[in-house]
């Protein structure tokens, strides 16, 4: 008998307020990517342009397109008037309030990947889920409470909307995926595992001419294949959606790597800190492999600003670890 997110999630985590706060705002977050899903289906026809630059750009200086709107609002109507006191997005300059007496902060990139949308390429909403910390509900306050170092996080996951809408999950007790069949979210006959050490690595070569040395000089030895240091051929993939190239990485192993680089605004590397590097380095840890910025855990970083980028590298844990002793 198939097991569905609702059933799993009842069976997995703790009966106490909390717990049901964060299996409550799951459940509903899945009711968002199911609309974001069914959004992207119709991308294309008449009055929906899902790719469309609506001509804003968020707060990191993105152009904003139709969907990465639309995803958002989803979200936010999923979320609103249930136990989340705030919510903070990639999308959004500052923090959204919502239930004064709530008890989760939630965290989204609502829709990663949002260069593929026009592509028919997979694209993906990152979210995780904080505790509340903090019972004041200023704005200065409740910011702090996203400021916490990802080792903190409750839940966290990625919808992706590919040829199949699915969903990789961690409570922090081990990491299970999800296929969305008939309506349902239903748990596949897969456990993302990241034990065994892949041949494969993900990067946009494209910028190697701005990488450090180090980066450089790991990605030379990867390219060495079976006579180099590292004694194997690697393959390269890269989607250009951090949600597809993080599912590949659960299914095969091997490592990811979006480094710092000389570019303007690239010196803390592109992905954001609270929004894609902690949700995907929970996952990542509880799959047992590694996230790291190149030298330290993503997970015990504290973060400075809501919007704070910084470099991430997954993958299994001996891949990287060779890159950060390089
Ligand atoms: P977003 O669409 O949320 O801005 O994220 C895009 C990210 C991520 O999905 C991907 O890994 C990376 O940007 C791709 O960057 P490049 O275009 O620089 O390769
Ligand atoms: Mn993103
Ligand atoms: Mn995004």
């Amino acid at each position: 008998m198939n097991t569905t997110l609702a059933q799993y999630l009842s069976r997995s985590i703790e009966r106490n307020s909390v717990g049901l706060a964060v299996k409550d705002t799951i459940i509903c977050l899945s009711q968002a990517s199911k609309n974001i899903a069914h959004f992207l289906s119709k991308n294309g026809l008449l009055n929906n342009e899902m790719g469309i630059q609506t001509g804003d750009v968020n707060a990191d200086g993105d152009s904003q397109k139709a969907l990465d709107v639309i995803a958002d609002h989803e979200i936010i109507k999923a979320i609103a008037n249930k136990d989340v006191a705030a919510y903070f997005s990639e999308e959004q300059d500052t923090v959204l309030l919502l239930e004064q007496k709530g008890n989760l902060i939630v965290c989204a990139d609502p829709l990663d990947g949002s260069s593929n949308i026009d592509n028919n390429i997979s694209v993906g909403t990152i979210f995780s889920i904080l505790p509340r910390k903090n019972d004041s509900f200023e704005i200065d306050h409740i910011t702090n409470d996203a400021l916490q170092p990802g080792v903190n996080q409750l839940a966290s996951g990625f919808f992706m909307y590919g040829p199949q809408t699915t969903l990789i999950l961690t409570i922090g007790n081990g990491v299970a995926a999800f296929v969305l069949d008939n309506d349902e979210f239903v748990r596949m006959d897969w456990e993302p595992k990241l034990t065994h050490n892949g041949n494969q690595f993900a990067i946009n070569m494209s910028n190697m001419r701005f990488w450090s040395q180090k980066a450089r000089d790991y990605i030379h030895k990867c390219l060495d294949g079976e006579e180099g240091t590292f004694a194997k051929n690697y393959n390269m993939r890269w989607c250009g959606s951090l949600v597809a190239d993080a599912w590949r990485i659960f299914r095969e192993g091997g490592i990811f790597l979006y480094p710092e680089d000389s570019r303007k605004n690239y010196d803390t590397g592109r992905l954001r800190l609270i929004y894609e590097a902690n949700p995907i380095a929970f996952l990542v840890e509880q799959a047992g492999g590694r996230a790291s910025n190149g030298k330290t855990e993503i997970l015990s970083i504290k973060p400075n600003a809501i919007h704070q980028r910084i470099p991430l590298i997954f993958g299994s844990k001996k891949d990287v670890a060779n890159y950060e002793n390089q």
